[in-house]
């Protein structure tokens, strides 16, 4: 599942640079991603996956900062290793209880450039809102926690890549952290893509959220390491 784990990733970074404002997709044998020019020391958003089995691309070509791999180092680049990311996966086809946890309806929809700017709020960074508000509705099921005045607290991204669904930009507003909004919420983002027939989800693991995955069933099926210009 590391495959469809490195997959995802680069669809998720593909999405951003096809619709974003000034950003280009990238989208070749070796590399899947976008190149950022106005976010160009930016790691997660910069950047391409290198497919898992495939050699890397090699410098002085048109190719974003950042080069995520699970293989051999790509030429002419450098590692960040305190940024390496658990790639993660968890089998949907076991059957799960999670459709059982939306409690009183508390997880909704959200949009997606909202959902970016909870990220860019997170980060204290001003990037992943209109990256993601770029992206059509339909190209991503956006699922989200509000408090009572309606302003979103917790929210990530389902992107279905094939029969995989990749879990993206999963946040919580710094004031609403270890409530277990995060894992109510991925318990419903999961029990839909199960819902949806999807066989397998996956992610890339933040040190935040790492024990919050496995909790969720969630296992390390190998390490996404950084290469930057
Ligand atoms: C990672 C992140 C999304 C988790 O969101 P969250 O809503 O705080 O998640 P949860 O509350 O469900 O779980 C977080 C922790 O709180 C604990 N917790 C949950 N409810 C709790 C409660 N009532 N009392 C005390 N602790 C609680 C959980 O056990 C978990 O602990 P652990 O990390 O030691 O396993 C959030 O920290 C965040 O936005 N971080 C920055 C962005 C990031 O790293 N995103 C992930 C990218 S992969």
């Amino acid at each position: 599942m590391l495959r469809q784990s490195v997959a995802g990733l680069g669809e998720a970074l593909a999405a951003l640079g096809r619709y974003g404002a000034d950003a280009t997709e990238v989208r070749r044998s070796d590399a899947l991603g976008a190149v950022v020019p106005w976010a160009d020391n930016h790691h997660w958003i910069d950047a391409a996956a290198v497919p898992v089995g495939t050699a890397a691309p090699p410098t002085g070509e048109h190719l974003p900062h950042c080069l995520w791999t699970s293989s051999g180092p790509p030429p002419g680049r450098r590692e960040e290793p305190d940024v390496a990311m658990p790639a993660m996966a968890l089998d949907l086809t076991v059957t799960g209880t999670e459709a059982d946890r939306n409690e009183a309806g508390a997880v909704g929809t959200a949009e997606l450039g909202e959902i970016g700017a909870l990220n860019d709020l997170a980060y204290q960074q001003q990037a992943l809102g209109p990256l993601l508000a770029a992206i059509p509705p339909g190209a991503g099921h956006g699922h989200g926690i509000r408090d009572h005045s309606g302003r979103l607290v917790s929210a990530a991204v389902a992107l279905d890549v094939g029969s995989d669904t990749s879990v993206q930009w999963v946040v919580t507003h710094p004031d609403h952290r270890r409530r277990g909004l995060s894992a109510q919420l991925l318990q419903v983002l999961l029990a839909q893509a199960r819902e949806r027939g999807q066989r397998t989800a996956t992610l890339q693991s933040s040190p935040a959220g790492f024990s919050l995955y496995q909790r969720l069933g969630f296992r390390t099926v190998g390490t996404l390491r950084a290469y930057v210009t």
